[in-house]
């Protein structure tokens, strides 16, 4: 784990923040002279729905569960503008990052968040109805503006599940990198180490990869079990890909 001077922490500006234009808000608030924390990455991410499911795994099967994956793939926000369906997807740098932005985005619930911490980024967002099938109030879907992660751990998961070691310059990478000793190649949900018609290569011999995601594709690819899922490791391989899922 990074020192905490050195920690790491994921912003994600999600489709709300930037249809209402609160882009430049959020990242003032953030900015290194409120927040003493510094920019390691940056990317503009179209999000594909593989890689919202990981992103949000944990409320897998929870009611809110699917329009939580519509809501952060962009489709509610631009359900006729596919191309304007993004995120803004930040890693911050510098001492107690994770609590620091934690506290300046506020409580999870937008209502909550202005009542009890008027002020917060969130305090801004928005409580919207969810529907079922027949047009029924079922829930309501919190639109909170941003995503930061909740713990080291969490950060740890995040970061790599977003970004690749290039996205980030090397004097800043968070975590133990190798470079890649084999071909591998990503195709209809599965993983191969040879080229088929349509799959994309997402590591090459000599490509640096969190060390992390190696284990795991060498187990993987060894008919074994890893401690995360293939689509962890591929989907940010995918991201701004022409075929999102090959
Ligand atoms: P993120 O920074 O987006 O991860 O939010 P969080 O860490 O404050 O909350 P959490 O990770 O528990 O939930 C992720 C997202 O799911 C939230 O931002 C909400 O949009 C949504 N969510 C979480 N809990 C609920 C809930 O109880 N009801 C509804 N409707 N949405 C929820
Ligand atoms: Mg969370």
């Amino acid at each position: 784990m990074p020192q905490s001077d050195q920690q790491q922490t994921l912003v994600l500006i999600k489709p709300d923040a930037l249809k209402n234009s609160l882009t430049g808000y959020v990242l003032s608030y953030l900015s290194e002279f409120h927040t003493s924390l510094r920019f390691a990455g940056v990317k503009i991410v179209h999000v594909t729905g593989m890689l919202a499911e990981e992103h949000y795994a944990e409320h897998r099967g929870k009611l809110f569960y699917p329009s939580l994956i519509e809501y952060i793939t962009g489709v509610i926000h631009y359900p006729a503008t596919p191309e304007r369906r993004r995120v803004i997807a930040i890693v911050y740098q510098g001492s107690d990052a994770v609590r620091k932005i934690r506290d300046i985005a506020g409580p999870t619930n937008p209502l909550i968040a202005r009542e009890t911490k008027p002020g917060c980024i969130r305090a801004l967002g928005t409580l919207a109805p969810i529907k079922d099938g027949k047009g029924a109030t079922i829930g309501e879907r919190m639109d909170n503006l941003i995503h930061a992660s909740a713990t080291l751990a969490d950060a740890e998961r995040e970061i790599k599940l977003w970004f690749k070691p290039h996205d980030i310059p090397p004097s800043m990478h968070p975590y133990a990198t190798a470079a890649c000793g084999e071909h591998y190649y990503f195709s209809k949900g599965k993983l191969t180490t040879r080229y088929s018609g349509g799959s994309i290569c997402v590591l090459a011999p000599g490509n640096v990869a969190w060390k992390s995601d190696l284990e795991a594709l060498t187990l993987i690819a060894g008919g074994s079990t890893a401690s995360v899922s293939l689509e962890t490791v591929v989907a940010k391989y995918l991201v701004n890909e022409e075929k999102e899922n090959p």
